[in-house]
């Protein structure tokens, strides 16, 4: 007979292979989640280095042909631990602040393997940038262009230079973080790119060395990137015909992760076969920027109940953690499992999980089968280790919540 509890060690692991029940709790890789109740209070974000490690070793093993300069998105989750293990695995980091490119310094992330993007740079950033002489600048506008030649001019600095081409192409993603269509406010129009080549073939300061190219996140189909990505190659081999030198591509991000348990995703070596397959030979430096795959299955959000609810047409279970923790259910309507951490085999009846922040966007999965909690039990909200506690508030005066990460049997908290 096939038991809830079962069917909770089975789906448990879709989302974190270090997760799993032993003796009926929850653990992750060798940490007991029950004991940690006894050190930290609860919400608290828990991490599995093992996992962050495993994901970008599988993704850099999925490239045979070619090797790629994997350039982390540092927006995904900018925690000093994250970052410092993927600078020592060889990652570089594409970041879209200041504070994202001082961090990922900082953690040991050479400038030379540093890429900024975003559309809206701040002179002092640009400034910072090119001080720094990091790998490039992913350019988003001929405005912003124009803008850096002036910085690069006065400074007397050089500065490598990609345009960020907006291909349009819906990648078929959630509307907020679809990036790669003409209405979205990102890159400059494949129309558009031959004339800034032009425009600034002879600067003394600024080298145009390629493009970059960005359609979105949480993509769970390879199609997108497949139109999105022989689009830029056409445009690499107009502006070679017409005498460009172009020597580097950087594809962006957007690999999605699973957050339900039957949801289709791409598997890194379809993703990577079809780099390969499109760009072995073209004598191209490959940029990636992942982001979300490589950290949000690692995370989990370790929450208490505070209390159950009786309603009128449904029951609720009221959880420690809120919307302003975790911010993606109420943002993208974003379904995140949750499991208990002391699993029981009672009867299953369905609640709405819900935090205690004054919105009724603070939940955050409806209808969800549940064994019968109670107060002060624990559950985990899983795969939020992107765009988790990075996008976290003190909404409602709320404090910030601790992160800790574990490896095998080590906690650490820093
Ligand atoms: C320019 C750029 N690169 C990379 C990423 C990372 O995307 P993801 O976390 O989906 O891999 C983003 C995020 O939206 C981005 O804006």
């Amino acid at each position: 007979m096939t038991t809830l509890k079962h069917i909770l060690s089975h789906m448990i692991k879709k989302f974190n292979k270090y997760l799993s029940y032993k003796n009926n709790f929850l653990y992750l890789e060798e940490i007991c989640l029950e004991n940690i109740k006894l050190k930290f209070t609860t919400p608290i974000f828990c991490y599995s280095l093992s996992e962050i490690h495993d994901n970008f070793i599988e993704l850099k093993k999925s490239f045979t042909k070619i090797k790629p300069m994997i350039c982390y998105a540092v927006k995904a989750n900018n925690h000093n631990q994250i970052l410092s293990l993927l600078s020592k695995s060889g990652c570089g980091a594409d970041v879209v602040s200041k504070g994202e490119l001082q961090k990922s310094i900082n953690n040991g992330i050479m400038p030379d393997k540093i890429v900024f993007s975003g559309v809206g740079k701040t002179t002092d950033e640009i400034k910072y940038a090119l001080k720094k002489k990091i790998k490039q600048l992913n350019v988003e506008s001929e405005e912003e262009l124009e803008e850096i030649a002036e910085i690069a001019k006065a400074e007397k600095k050089n500065v490598n230079i990609c345009i960020r081409v907006n291909p349009d192409v819906d990648p078929k993603t959630h509307y907020k973080i679809s990036t790669g269509r003409s209405e979205d406010k990102f890159g400059i129009p494949n129309s558009r790119i031959i004339k800034l080549f032009e425009k600034y073939k002879n600067n003394k300061y600024l080298k145009i060395v390629g493009l970059s190219i960005h359609i979105g996140s949480q993509i769970q189909k390879i199609k997108p990137f497949e139109t999105a990505f022989k689009k830029i190659k056409k445009q690499v081999e107009s502006l070679r015909k017409l005498g460009f030198e172009i020597s580097v591509l950087d594809l962006g991000g957007g690999i999605g992760i699973r957050y339900q348990e039957n949801d289709r995703i791409i598997n890194s070596k379809e993703y990577c076969l079809l780099i390969e397959k499109l760009f072995t030979n073209m004598k191209l430096e490959i940029i990636i920027e992942p982001g979300r795959s490589l950290v949000g299955s690692s995370g989990i959000l370790l929450s208490s109940v505070i209390r159950k609810k009786s309603g009128e047409k449904k029951d609720f279970i009221i959880i420690d953690a809120g919307m302003n923790n975790l911010v993606r259910p109420a943002m993208y309507n974003a379904r995140h499992e949750i499991f208990p951490v002391k699993r029981k085999n009672f009867k299953n009846k369905k609640y709405d999980f819900v935090g205690p922040i004054c919105e009724s966007a603070d939940i955050f999965i409806k209808n969800n089968p549940s064994q019968n909690l109670q107060k002060d039990d624990l559950v985990v909200i899983c795969s939020v280790g992107a765009y988790g506690a990075c996008m976290s508030s003190e909404y409602n005066l709320r404090g910030n919540i601790k992160e800790i990460f574990i490896k095998k049997n080590k906690i650490i908290n820093e």
